[in-house]
């Protein structure tokens, strides 16, 4: 199973502060993993509505283990299809997908290639084909004004958010502790 990186915290923390601005918000994580982040949000942002998806059956099991007794909407599935019933409705989408290239063995940790499962690291030649995914759900999902954060690898700080250039607002990328590039997030326009 995907160990939850310190990293994330960062990414968890911007859905926190975003989602708290609002009332009763709709929050969906993709990837959801071990559901780190969505217990994060469903215990800090009050009234908070939580769905999240994993494709992934040993680490949906961990999820559901975690989320017990939190009232998270957790799902088994793929994120590209998921949540049909909230397309419109959803006021933050969150995700750490998948992101590294599938020629970048190499720079991998070997704690993370040699026992992350293989669905939760590699996305494609260039390691964004995870991200165009989050790209045309979050869309889907998002009502106007909502918002889309999702994690990328340090070398993705200029094509992980032109991933979101073009129809989207407001894309800004983020810095980690150690001032690389870590987390993407945009805006669905109001017109
Ligand atoms: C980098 S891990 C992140 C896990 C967790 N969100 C975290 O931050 O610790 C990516 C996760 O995405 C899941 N995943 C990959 N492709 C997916 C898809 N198409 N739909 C849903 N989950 C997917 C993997 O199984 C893995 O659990």
């Amino acid at each position: 199973m995907f160990v939850p990186r310190p990293e994330t915290e960062l990414l968890a923390g911007w859905a926190i502060d975003h989602a708290r601005t609002l009332e009763a918000p709709v929050v969906v994580e993709l990837c959801a993993g071990a559901g780190a982040i969505s217990l994060s949000v469903v215990h800090e942002v009050p009234g908070a509505r939580v769905h999240a998806v994993e494709l992934d059956e040993p680490a949906f099991e961990w999820a559901r283990r975690n989320l017990v007794g939190t009232g998270v909407d957790l799902r088994l599935g793929d994120m590209a299809d998921a949540f049909a019933d909230l397309d419109g409705q959803v006021d933050v989408v969150v995700a750490n997908p998948p992101y590294i290239p599938l020629d970048a063995w190499e720079s991998v940790a070997p704690e993370a290639r040699d026992h992350d499962p293989a669905l939760a690291l590699w996305s494609g030649d260039d390691g964004l084909d995870a991200m165009r995914v989050v790209d045309r759900v979050a869309w889907r999902l998002l009502r106007p004004g909502g918002v889309v954060g999702a994690e990328h690898a340090d070398a993705q700080g200029e094509s992980a958010p032109a991933v979101f250039t073009g129809r989207w607002a407001d894309v800004r990328d983020h810095r980690d502790l150690a001032d690389r590039p870590r987390y993407v997030t945009a805006t669905k326009p109001r017109r």
